[in-house]
This record gives structure tokens, C-alpha cells and sequence, in this order.
């Protein structure tokens, strides 16, 4: 069982990015203290509320909810926008019975690992799960709909659906492009622990909360993130973690019994500038999604960005991780996928290095199609 973050106590950031139309719920999730926020988007569409990428209906959730229900009409629509994306498909079922009501949207090709199971078995309500595209749209004249994949990832498909609601002006993606913020999400000011946790140059430190070291923790977190071992650090020998382990007054699970296996190296703080450079939010592909589900599927990710660009209404970006909304328009995701594909992608190197290591042992077991990086190998008919 993975130490999953945050256990029972799950907190809920309610915000309304634009006023009347759009809600984002964050929530923490995450493993070993690499807590990552989580964003269900909440969309007021003519028949009531529309739910993307739906989050754990804590009763917080709930009671949010059923305040907007008061004012806009009820949650008519759940949608789940990938096929792949574990953290958004767990929360479905819940969610489907908390509205029971709704209609249950999921992408073509829901699968599960180790076994495949039908879509009942997976938690999908039947009578009410339709499969988007297949079955058609919800509310096609408000929302335009885009669909990335299906990319054969070998042990399953990367689907990915898109909308964008025409009212506001948003784009609503799920993991394929992200804006990664200098500074922690607002969702943190509630409980810093993470952000302290990963503050600290070894296990014996306690948690000090400055802002300072909640700033440092982010960087850092940021990077995990991103790149799951990046350049910068070093993991020490177990005996030397076990040792500052004992450190006085880490005994406790908020320090993880002061276990803290990581080690940074001088330079670490250039690595997250050249991944979230000074200036305003950019709009990317996250590292580990490039890296490990379209290290060969640059041209279809390309051509999605570039059908999404020819939707004249978008103004903004809500993804359902980090900042949200960031401000886009058809011109930036043309320059965007211009970018994509004039520089390297997909690479081994530097920051890169572990990513691309776990690719290589996929291919190499035969567990993920091969081939050169940016071909379309694992394009699904
Ligand atoms: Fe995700």
C-alpha cells in the first residue's frame, strides 16, 4: 500500500476563477510527501453544473457544491477526461453517487492494470455512463470538445479529452499541458508540511515554517514532480538516512520518522529556473509526460494543441494540476506547438536522465512500444 498523502484529512481550496461561469476545487494528492495539487473544474452550463476531472466528494466538496447547485441549477454532467489518470478516475464512483441524478461522461478506452475489467467493474454507474465521442458530446453547443489519442502506452491507452467553454473563454485540459507557478499554490497555507518537509538538506532538521522554506520546499517539490529523480539530487546510502533518522524529536509521521533520503546539490535552484523560468506563468508539457507517455507521440500532441488553437473563444488555461487559470489565447498554443516542435523533445540528458532511463527499460521489456522520439509510433488507428 503507497503512503498516500493526505490520509483521511483531506482539505478542499474552493475558488471562483471567473466570476458566475468557472470553479476550481483543489485538493492535495501525492505520495511520500510529493503532494501535488489536484483540480476538479466546475463549469455553469445552461442545463446547471458541469463537473471535469472530478476530485474526492468530501462533504467540504459537497457542501460547496450543492451552494452552487443553489444558485445555477443542479450538477447535471461528470466528466472524466482520461483514461490513464488514476488520481482523476478513483474519485468517479463517488462522485457518480453523490449526484445521483448526473449524467457519468468517460473517455473511449477506460482500462485498468493488472486486470482489464468492463466499465461497471470500474465504478462507472450503469444506465448513466455514456463514452465521450462514441456516444456523443455534453452540451456540444457550449463547449468544444478535442480528444488526444488514444496513444498506445502498451499497458493501456493515454486518452485525454479537452473542452473548451465557449462563455468564459477557458480551456480545460487535464495532464497534457500544465503553467507551473514560482510560488506554492494558496492550497498549501492550510498545511505546509509538505513544502517544509522537502526544505530541509537532511533528515535530522526539524520543520521550520518561514516563508522562505515554504518558497524552497515548492522549488523542490516542483521538481520531484517533474522529473521523479532530477539532476540535482543525490540519494545518501540507507544507513546514513536511517542514522539521522534518530535525530531528537522527528519521531513523528509529519517528519516521516525523520526518514528523509534525498540529498541536493549546490546548483539545485538553477534547475527549477530553467524549468519555471522568472516572468509570468508558461504554458507546458509537463517533463514526465513528455518524457514517458509521448516521448513518440510528439506529432499527435502537436496536432491536438493546433485543433484546440483554432477555437477563437480561448482566453484561458484551467489544467487539472498546478496554477490555474493562466492566460492563453489561440495565438500562444500555435506558438506553442511551433516551439514543441523545433526543439529537441523528449530528451536523455541532464534533468532528464531518470525519465528517460525508465523509458529505455520499458521499451527494452518490450512493456511500451519503441521508436525514435517524435514519431508517431504509438498512435492507435
Ligand atoms: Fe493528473
Amino acid at each position: 500500500m503507497l503512503p498516500l498523502y493526505p490520509y483521511g484529512q483531506r482539505r478542499t481550496l474552493i475558488r471562483e476563477l471567473i466570476p458566475g461561469q468557472v470553479w476550481s476545487f483543489e485538493q492535495l494528492q501525492g505520495v511520500f510527501y510529493v503532494a501535488v495539487p489536484i483540480r476538479m473544474t466546475v463549469l455553469r452550463v445552461q442545463d446547471g453544473l458541469m463537473l471535469y476531472a472530478p476530485v474526492a466528494p468530501t462533504g467540504e466538496v459537497r457542501d460547496g457544491l450543492r451552494a452552487l447547485e443553489a444558485l445555477y441549477g443542479p450538477v447535471c454532467t461528470i466528466v472524466l477526461p482520461t483514461a490513464s489518470g488514476l488520481e482523476h478516475k478513483l474519485p468517479v464512483p463517488a462522485m457518480a453517487r453523490a449526484f445521483p441524478a448526473a449524467t457519468v461522461w468517460v473517455t473511449p478506452g477506460q482500462w485498468s492494470f493488472p486486470w482489464r475489467l468492463p466499465s461497471s467493474f470500474l465504478g462507472f454507474p450503469l444506465g448513466r455512463t455514456k463514452v465521450l465521442f462514441d456516444q456523443g458530446l455534453p452540451h456540444a453547443a457550449e463547449l468544444h470538445w478535442e480528444l488526444l489519442g488514444p496513444l498506445d502506452l502498451g499497458l493501456g491507452s493515454f486518452v485525454e479529452a479537452a473542452c473548451v467553454h465557449r462563455a468564459s473563454g477557458c480551456l480545460l485540459v487535464t495532464d497534457a499541458l500544465v503553467g507551473i507557478g514560482q510560488t506554492p499554490p494558496s492550497l498549501f497555507d492550510g498545511d505546509p508540511r509538505p513544502l517544509l518537509f522537502h526544505a530541509r538538506e537532511r533528515g535530522n532538521e526539524p520543520l521550520l515554517d518561514t516563508p522562505e522554506r515554504r518558497q524552497l520546499g515548492w522549488q523542490r517539490l516542483v521538481l520531484f514532480a517533474s522529473y521523479l529523480r532530477p539532476a540535482s539530487l543525490e540519494v545518501p546510502g540507507w544507513l546514513e538516512v536511517v542514522a539521522d533518522a534518530f535525530a531528537p524529536g522527528l519521531r513523528k509521521s509529519d517528519a516521516y520518522f525523520g526518514l528523509y533520503p534525498f540529498r541536493w546539490q549546490p546548483n539545485w535552484l538553477e534547475e527549477f529556473r530553467a524549468l519555471v523560468p522568472d516572468g509570468g506563468v508558461r504554458i507546458q508539457v509537463a517533463p514526465i509526460l513528455e518524457r514517458l507517455v509521448f516521448p513518440r507521440s510528439r506529432a499527435a500532441l502537436l496536432e491536438w494543441i493546433r485543433r484546440l488553437a483554432a477555437a477563437q473563444e480561448v482566453r484561458w488555461l484551467v489544467p487539472a494540476h498546478y496554477e490555474a487559470p493562466v492566460g492563453c489565447s489561440p495565438e500562444l498554443l500555435k506558438a506553442l506547438a511551433d516551439g514543441l516542435e523545433q526543439r529537441p523533445w523528449a530528451p536523455n540528458q541532464g534533468s532528464w536522465a531518470y525519465l528517460a532511463s525508465i523509458d529505455e527499460r520499458l521499451v527494452r521489456l518490450k512493456l511500451v512500444p519503441g521508436g525514435s522520439a517524435g514519431n508517431d509510433a504509438s498512435l492507435k488507428p
